[in-house]
Order: structure tokens, then C-alpha cells, then sequence
């Protein structure tokens, strides 16, 4: 991959977190700085945030459903430069981590050849379980850059490590690994 200069195309991926609607800032923020961003979502997602909200920030199609019509993980991947999975679910970097492709979003990230981002966002418990940490481990030897997720009190009162990294802390990973 060349290294975009100026505006690149941006693959952002929603998993079913609490922390879904935080992906709306960082999908505002690239796109006014006049990035095309493409979002697609796990189903378990839509039921978090809707894929309207995505659309109307991006003026472009949400794909969330693999059988809509013809092979939209195909479709997400042309173009892009960078794929960033945010918020990451357990679920979700336990599938990748394993080479699970059942929804738009894992099938996509096995299709995709460019950089690829994960920002996890979990409960403390979920993120310091041994299975978590393996499957993160397994996608860093994968070359996956990992945003560890902050310290803090999650949205169920617990404390630890498992919110969400800040979004502008994603937006300038994002932009640093594209070079622009
Ligand atoms: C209210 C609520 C909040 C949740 N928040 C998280 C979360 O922050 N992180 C996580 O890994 N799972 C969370 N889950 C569980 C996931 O939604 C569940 O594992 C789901 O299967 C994830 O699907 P996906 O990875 O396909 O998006 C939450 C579930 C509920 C009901």
C-alpha cells in the first residue's frame, strides 16, 4: 500500500458495545477532515446505534447485513487504506483472533490487505480474562495494531482496564499509521 497523502479512505467497524455511539465522534471528526470513511457493523451493533446515525455523518451506505445483496464484505474492502474496529467487543477479537468470518465485519478483516486497527472496549473482568489476553496476543503476532483500552469505572460501576481509548487518541493512531 502507498501511503495516502492528504484524504484517505477510512474503513471503520462497530461492534455491540456500550461504547458504539462513541464511534459517531471519531466518524465526525475524520470526515471533516475530509476523509472518505466507509462504516459497516456487526449486527449485534445495530442494536446499540443505528446504522441512520453512521449515514448521515458519512452520506454513505452502512452495510450490516452480509446478505443483503451481492458480496458487501467485497464491496468494504476496495479502497480502503486503513480498516479501525471500534469499539472492539470480546466477542469480536476472540472471532478474528481465530479466523472466524460469520458477519460483515470478520469476514471483511480476513478479505482486507490494509493496516488494521483494534480499540477494545470491555468490562475490566472481560478484559483481564485469560482467553481475552490470548486473542489479543494472537492479533498482535498477527500484525494488528492494538489501542489498549484506559483504566477507569465502566458503565455497569466496575473499575479497571476496559474503557475505550479516548477518540482523539484513535483519530491521531489512525492518521500516524497512514502517514498523513
Ligand atoms: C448493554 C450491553 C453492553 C455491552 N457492552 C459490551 C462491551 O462494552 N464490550 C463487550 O465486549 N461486550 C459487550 N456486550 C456484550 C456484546 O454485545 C456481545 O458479546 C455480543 O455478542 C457482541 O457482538 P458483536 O461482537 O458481534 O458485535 C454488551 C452487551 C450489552 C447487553
Amino acid at each position: 500500500m502507498t501511503a495516502p497523502t492528504g484524504s484517505a479512505n477510512i474503513l471503520i467497524a462497530v461492534s455491540g458495545s456500550i461504547a458504539s455511539y462513541r464511534a459517531c465522534e471519531l466518524v465526525r471528526n475524520l470526515t471533516k477532515l475530509g476523509h472518505s470513511v466507509r462504516v459497516i457493523m456487526t449486527p449485534n451493533a445495530t442494536e446499540f446505534i443505528r446504522p441512520l446515525t453512521f449515514e448521515a455523518l458519512t452520506s454513505k451506505p452502512v452495510l450490516y447485513d452480509e446478505y443483503s445483496s451481492g458480496m458487501p464484505h467485497i464491496e468494504a474492502k476496495y479502497g480502503a487504506d486503513i480498516m479501525a474496529i471500534v469499539p472492539a467487543t470480546a466477542n469480536l477479537i476472540g472471532k478474528m483472533a481465530n479466523g472466524i468470518a460469520d458477519d460483515i465485519v470478520t469476514s471483511t478483516y480476513l478479505a482486507i490487505q490494509c493496516p488494521v486497527i483494534v480499540a477494545p472496549a470491555m468490562n475490566p473482568g472481560m478484559w483481564n480474562h485469560k482467553a481475552v489476553q490470548r486473542n489479543i496476543s494472537r492479533l498482535m503476532e498477527d500484525g494488528i495494531h492494538i489501542i489498549s483500552p484506559e483504566n477507569g469505572v465502566v458503565v455497569c460501576g466496575d473499575e479497571g482496564q476496559g474503557k475505550l481509548a479516548d477518540i482523539s487518541y484513535i483519530e491521531s493512531e489512525i492518521l500516524r499509521i497512514l502517514g498523513i
